[in-house]
């Protein structure tokens, strides 16, 4: 049995009392600093192409930059209400009612279309605002990875992303302002994750926390968001985002391959540690508590409900499509008596191992000639 208490704070995987414990306590904080425990390296092997899949990785991302001012339509005008509804009608099996499932006893009972309409924006809202906080981390976890990683490839490559992270914060918090009418503050649990990451010394965590888990789930989340919108602005800004983040994880799996080779069983347990607290901090944070708090239910009870539902049950494990082949490809799941497997199989995600992973993947998600093209 793994040490749930010391790795991720509570005994049981889904102890929800735990897990609420942890509240974001300053929602008006502006700036937050966190200590970045790494050292910064010098290479003076400038030998470009030492790694070759690095070395293509960078040309390829050159020529596939994208500007988010002229490229996106943002003269689309957003009805956020008309929104909801319109993906309710696309996307519900009935099409009658907003709850899919039966809520008799639950706070939603006596719930009204109304309040549905209300949550289904908040939630929205919620979630890209949680995507752009993300996208921040990346754009910080990035930069240091230009400072720490020791190869000249890598740290070419790094400075494209962070680039291409800028841009991503950029588009989505210009979403938010201009067409949402503002964002939530970041949630808790992934905040402690970003924190994490940040602090660790070694440069392949960075990696690790980043390019493999938090990306590998922000690809299959904005996947399955930019299906299921019909927001015509929003979708076309996730298919430019996921363009890029393919690349991300790519460059991750790429890079750390190399690396792990070389690694002894202890510091493979590390690794495989840290990926999955990283994975429990993820799944905390979509259960949205913020959005429970501002629709004014109990929000344990809320969580305890929905959580129950087929579609959110499905939603919760495809998040992890993308990491586990990923770990799968990396080694992770099965050094150490398979304790990486072990976990996976407790969170319910193990059958995602043979998906493919995204070095495999990664050519799909490339714009094509006319979607480089200037939208207008
Ligand atoms: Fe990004
Ligand atoms: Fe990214």
């Amino acid at each position: 049995m793994a040490d749930y208490q010391n790795l991720i704070g509570r005994e049981e995987i889904d102890d929800l009392e735990a897990i609420l414990s942890i509240t974001n306590t300053d929602m008006d904080e502006v700036i937050r600093s966190v200590t970045d425990n790494s050292d910064a390296i010098f290479t003076w092997d400038y030998t470009k192409g030492a790694r070759p899949a690095l070395d293509k990785l960078y040309e390829k991302a050159k020529t596939s930059q994208w500007n988010g001012q002229t490229d996106l339509p943002w003269e689309i005008e957003v009805d956020v209400e008309s929104v909801v509804v319109n993906n309710f009608i696309q996307n519900s099996a009935d099409g009658e009612s907003f709850a899919d499932f039966d809520t008799t006893g639950t706070p939603f009972e006596k719930w009204t279309d109304k309040q549905w309409l209300e949550f289904g924006i908040e939630s929205n809202n919620w979630t890209l605002s949680q995507f752009m906080h993300g996208e921040q981390g990346a754009l910080i976890c990035t930069a240091k990875i230009v400072e720490t990683v020791p190869w000249i490839d890598a740290k070419y490559y790094a400075a494209t992303q962070v680039m291409d992270e800028a841009r991503h914060v950029e588009v989505f918090a210009q979403y938010l302002q201009t067409k949402m009418g503002g964002y939530y503050p970041l949630n808790t649990h992934l905040g402690l994750l970003l924190e994490d990451i940040v602090n660790d010394s070694r440069w392949d965590m960075t990696y690790l926390g980043m390019q493999i888990m938090v990306e590998g789930l922000a690809l299959a989340a904005f996947g399955f968001m930019h299906m299921m919108t019909t927001e015509p602005l929003l979708k076309q800004l996730l298919r430019y985002v996921m363009s890029d983040e393919a690349r991300h994880v790519a460059f991750g799996v790429l890079s750390l391959q190399e690396f792990y080779e070389g690694l002894s069983d202890a510091e493979m347990f590390e690794r495989q540690q840290f990926a999955f607290e990283a994975s429990v901090r993820m799944r905390d944070r979509f259960l949205q508590q913020e959005v429970w708090e501002r629709m004014g239910v109990p929000v344990k009870d809320a969580i305890s409900a929905v959580m129950q539902t087929p579609t959110r049950q499905m939603f919760q494990m495809m998040l992890f499509s993308k990491i586990v082949p990923n770990c799968k490809k990396l080694g992770l799941l099965d050094r150490n008596d398979q304790w990486l497997r072990r976990r996976f199989e407790e969170l319910g995600v193990i059958q995602f191992e043979d998906w493919k992973d995204t070095t495999d993947e990664m050519e799909a998600f490339a714009l094509g000639e006319t979607e480089l093209a200037p939208a207008r």
